[in-house]
């Protein structure tokens, strides 16, 4: 399964087999998760633990979360570089463990922090903020429906609510030559189904901007950039990211993030 096809499949799975990961994939996560791309740095861990749900242990997790035995467990530090960083490096985990066959979903708020914290320790100025349950589908729970349900997470924001140009005056076109990277950022996952990130293009530039939701704007809008770039690098167009310190330009409810800029563009 090549990375776009893992983007548009994926989904987020709460319902899971009960059985534990294998020595071999665990280790092939581990590895992948210790070598992901990171251009933006920050402070953030990403452990992968095992409940033995055998011996009848179960983590809270308020009822969301069926059956899970490994859960990743992600360690962060409050700065904005380290929500956009485990954003952007996290979900290229994500779509690696659902190219290999395996369901995850992104948990901020519903696990019971204490459950999972036990007998961890982290870097100074990082605490658990995120876990992940990896691990075989099984078939979707009632709860699972429900939430899918209640969140609407099969739907998503029309791409030309999100994505601009020529100074947010003009909706951009999916047929511009950033069109598939972006509307891969589209199906991207966010926290409540939010999908806070806005988009401004400028010939071979891309400036990511977030509308302040939540806690986790910032977060989720690096998990549609790591879409993104994921789309760039398939087609062979990966680029570089950079900061400006003024934003190229102001809009009076989306914050600026980030800029790309193409290298092999045939704009
Ligand atoms: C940062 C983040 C935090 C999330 N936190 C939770 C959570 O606490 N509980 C939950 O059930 N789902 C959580 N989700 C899953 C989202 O609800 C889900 O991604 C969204 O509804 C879109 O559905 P999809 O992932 O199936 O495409 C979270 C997702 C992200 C990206």
């Amino acid at each position: 399964m090549n990375i776009l096809e893992a983007i548009k499949e994926r989904r987020s799975v709460r319902s899971f087999d009960g059985k534990a990961l294998s020595e071999a994939v665990r280790n092939e996560l581990l590895a992948f998760a210790a070598g992901v791309y990171n251009p933006f740095g920050g402070h953030f861990s990403i452990r992968l633990k095992s409940f033995n749900l055998k011996n009848g242990y179960k983590p809270n997790t308020y009822g969301i979360i069926k059956d899970a035995n490994d859960f990743f467990l992600i360690g962060m530090a409050d700065e904005e570089a380290t929500a956009l960083a485990t954003g952007f490096c996290f979900e290229q985990v994500v779509l690696k463990a659902w190219q290999l066959g395996l369901g995850t979903c992104w948990i901020a708020a519903t696990f019971k922090g204490t459950d999972f914290d036990n007998g961890e320790s982290w870097p100074d100025g990082e605490t658990l903020k995120i876990i992940c349950p990896v691990g075989q589908a099984a078939k979707k729970s009632l709860m699972e429906r429900i939430t899918r349900f209640s969140l609407g997470s099969r739907n998503r924001k029309p791409f030309s609510d999100l994505f601009f140009t020529d100074s947010f005056k003009q909706p951009l076109s999916p047929n511009s030559s950033f069109g598939e990277a972006l509307e891969m950022l589209r199906l991207a996952p966010s926290s409540t189904n939010s999908q806070p990130w806005r988009v401004l293009t400028d010939n071979d530039t891309v400036h990511f901007y977030y509308l302040p939701k939540s806690r986790l704007s910032v977060l989720d809008t690096g998990i549609g950039i790591c879409h993104f770039y994921e789309t760039e690098k398939y087609y062979g167009h990966t680029g570089a990211f950079y900061t400006l310190s003024t934003p190229p330009a102001v809009h009076d409810k989306w914050k600026y993030l980030v800029s790309y800029r193409r290298r092999n563009t045939n704009i």
